[in-house]
């Protein structure tokens, strides 16, 4: 991505450097959060997934120092964070420095020896809410060490890197999405991920007509609580009795030839997994062809998997999509459904934009009427991905 010097000093982390440190820093790097149009919990079963990077994003301005010492100062969390760097880097408090530490002991696996900085992080990826908050700060911080260490590591590998921090330093089995589309994400597209090649298909979203719709039901939710994990494990015993490498492997005739073999719920859990890959690939063929009423019709079914087949969605993401579907195709809304990991977080909708503000205002009314609790709504067109300044 190209930027220039102004971008730097624009920035609120630069700024909050120059006072906290009195000088200006070597770079700074940031990295968008994610909201995944379809193709939920597809990605640990080799499926597809079809997300776009936000144009919320996480920054971290930097400079080295000339210790081992790594002082991390976040302006979303107002806290400190200080740990030495040393061969065995373990997870640590606070737990968000977790997802530095964890990328910082990925490039010292990899033999490029991470020296002493001193950083300030923004965010304004909202925390907690299933648009992949951790993955920006995963990706932006591994933007930066391949700066520091002068290092290219290539969107792949800098992406399962910071997967695998999130694995061994947050404790967070995830699959491979969040973190391609950090990485990879671009302005105006959506990102077909085929997550066993690990290849991906730029498919555009440029029709000014649309408006991506975020609605975040501010339950916060966390997949280190054993669900996420428990989900992955069903998926593998569905796996194994299918006798398939992984779910992405058997189509629904295979599933139903099996049924009596599967204990109930896990023939459900693979019910979701197996439909959404299907449902995925559609998407993205009603994107190209312009399908939306099709492609609406998906989300929807994509959202009553996840809540009966999957059980990852909650009453209030459940409220939210009946609100969207209730004000439906005549009011301006296309389809809707829960994203992310789920268990609170947010739901997506597709709309016109003639009527985004109108209908944002409704759904925003209705669910503070229906749970005395406020949604916080907002656009966002694709953005792109992880991007480095360097202060020369
Ligand atoms: C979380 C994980 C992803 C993916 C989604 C569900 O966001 O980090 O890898 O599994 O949940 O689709």
């Amino acid at each position: 991505m190209t930027t220039t010097v102004n971008d730097l000093t624009e920035s609120r982390a630069a700024r909050e450097f120059f006072k906290t440190f009195d000088s200006a820093p070597t770079w700074v790097a940031s990295a968008p959060g994610r909201v995944n149009l379809i193709g939920e919990h597809t990605d640990y079963n080799d499926g597809f997934v079809l997300p776009m990077a936000i144009e919320h994003r996480t920054t971290i301005a930097a400079s080295l120092t000339h210790d081992q010492i790594v002082t991390l100062h976040s302006l979303t969390t107002g806290d400190v964070a200080t740990f030495e760097i040393d061969d065995e880097l373990k997870p640590g408090q606070p737990e968000w420095s977790n997802y530095v530490r964890g990328v910082i002991a990925g490039f010292q696996k990899l033999k490029l020896p991470v020296k002493g900085f001193n950083a300030v992080i923004d965010s304004n990826v909202p925390l907690g809410s299933g648009l992949s908050s951790s993955a920006a700060l995963e990706v932006a911080t591994a933007s930066l060490l391949e700066a520091m260490t002068g290092s290219s590591l290539g969107p792949v590998n800098k992406a399962l890197l910071c997967q695998r921090a999130e694995h061994e330093f947050a404790g967070v089995p995830c699959g491979i999405m969040d973190q391609f589309i950090s990485t990879m994400g671009e302005k105006d597209h959506l990102l077909l991920i085929d997550c066993r090649s690990r290849q991906g298909e730029l498919v555009p979203f440029n029709d000014s007509t649309l408006e991506m719709l975020i609605i975040n039901t501010n339950v916060r939710h966390s997949l280190a609580d054993g669900e996420y994990g428990k989900r992955r494990a069903q998926c593998e015993a569905a796996a194994a009795t299918l006798n398939v490498t992984a779910l992405r492997d058997a189509t629904l005739a295979d599933l139903e030839a099996a049924k009596s073999k599967l204990d109930p719920l896990i023939y459900r859990r693979a019910r979701h997994v197996i439909g959404e890959n299907d449902r995925t690939l559609e998407a993205a063929h009603c994107l190209r062809a312009g399908q939306w009423e099709r492609l609406g019709t998906l989300m929807y079914e994509s959202h009553a998997s996840l809540r009966d087949d999957y059980e990852v969605s909650c009453e209030e993401l459940d409220l939210v999509v009946e609100l969207a579907s209730n004000i439906g195709l005549g009011g301006g809304v296309i389809g809707c459904r829960m994203t992310g990991g789920g268990f609170g977080g947010c739901a997506v909708a597709l709309v016109r934009a003639s009527e985004a503000q109108a209908i944002r205002k409704k759904i925003g009314e209705e669910y503070l009427a229906k749970t005395g609790k406020s949604a916080t709504l907002f656009l966002s067109r694709p953005g792109s991905g992880a991007a480095i300044i360097e202060n020369s």
